[in-house]
């Protein structure tokens, strides 16, 4: 056999391992471990998001000074919690298709896979409310609306964003869900909103009767991709005033930095949302008009071993993709750690015990 041939013949074993392992992924994610290739683990320190120095809200790890309290308020017990989508502007298939696998991600499956994003969604159905009923553990995309005219123009605020949730109510076959009902609002690159990058990457709250008709709860995240990555987008993107010298950003698990960075934001305001839906159920500090909640206390918390500049120990694939945990349809996803009321400190799947 020539060099040449032998050269070959390795290359071509390699691409046929390389396929026989990318195509059980997307099969069966969990399978994904049991291969012999494991995904590297890293625990990457960063400069600092700049959001996370202007909040001083993240309370790595355990504390006894967190005191988050329960102030006799529903949480979204009715299951499943349906989820209904407002696509604002434009969205591609395939960037809509990586949120609505994160979300269809959540309910619990047959599978014994580990690290999956439903045993993340288990810490946030540990809260419960007066009456004992604990958040449930199923979430459907129950329905998706487009507003891919821009009902109300490319800036957004905080109340024109419910006229944007009266809209979609109005329009069949979009229903009024004041069961299980909560409204992700969630806007494309090129639209601002008020706060937007400055304070805020997403908030929850919920509608006012006034002006949608009812009490709905919603959340809304806009996509960073453009406007301020290395702040909503974090880790996939870093401060510049880093670069070349300190350590590079991260690679997004599904190759879109705006979208792979929405995809932590929304995990965190569905944790809010559904254990503090009207601001008077899981909340830390004595203000409800600035709560803390189980997503704020547990921001930029990946992993274990976090804080100080570390996000935490995460996995790293073959490609270089950064993520800590695993979903449906083969996906994998960066996304951070919920404070747990039992542990008292923030915990994810992929925690080393
Ligand atoms: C409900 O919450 C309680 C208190 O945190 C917890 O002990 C229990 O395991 C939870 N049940 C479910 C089904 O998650």
């Amino acid at each position: 056999m020539s060099l040449l041939h032998l050269l070959f013949s390795v290359l071509t074993l390699f691409l046929s391992l390389t396929f026989i392992s990318s195509s059980s992924a997307n099969s069966e994610p969990a399978s994904a471990q049991t291969l012999e290739i494991k995904p590297e683990i890293i625990n990457p320190k960063l400069p600092p998001s700049p959001k996370s120095l202007s909040t001083s809200k993240k309370f790595e790890g355990s504390s006894n000074l967190v005191n988050l309290k329960y102030h006799m308020g529903p949480v979204l017990s009715s299951s499943p919690i349906n989820v209904y989508i407002i696509w604002y502007g434009r969205w591609a298939a395939h960037q809509q298709l990586i949120i609505k696998d994160f979300l269809h991600s959540i309910s619990p499956t047959t599978a014994s896979a580990t690290k999956t994003v439903a045993e993340w969604w288990k810490t946030v159905a540990l809260y419960t409310d007066q009456t004992g009923a604990n958040v449930s553990r199923n979430l459907l995309v129950a329905g998706e609306y487009s507003d891919h005219r821009y009902s109300q123009g490319t800036h957004l605020t905080r109340l024109s964003v419910q006229q944007v949730i009266a809209n979609a109510v109005r329009s069949a076959p979009f229903p009024i869900d004041h069961k299980n009902g909560v409204y992700l609002i969630l806007t494309s690159v090129d639209v601002t909103m008020q706060d937007f990058c400055r304070a805020v990457c997403g908030f929850h709250y919920f509608t006012f009767p006034s002006l949608v008709g009812y009490t709905l709860p919603y959340a809304w995240i806009g996509n960073s991709g453009k406007q301020c990555p290395e702040v909503c987008a974090y880790p996939f993107a870093v401060p510049g005033y880093m670069a070349g010298g300190g350590p590079g950003e991260l690679r997004p698990p599904n190759g879109d930095v705006g979208v792979d960075g929405m995809i932590s934001v929304i995990g965190h305001e569905l944790a809010e949302l559904s254990s503090n839906p009207l601001i008077n159920a899981w909340y830390a500090g004595e203000d409800p008009t600035a709560p803390t909640e189980i997503g704020d206390l547990c921001e930029g918390l990946y992993g274990t071993g976090g804080g100080g500049g570390y996000i935490g120990q995460v996995m790293r694939d073959r490609e270089g993709k950064t993520f800590n945990m695993y979903g449906k349809n083969g996906r994998k996803f960066l996304v951070q750690w919920v404070w747990s009321p039992v542990l008292k400190a923030c915990s994810g799947p992929n925690a080393l015990d």
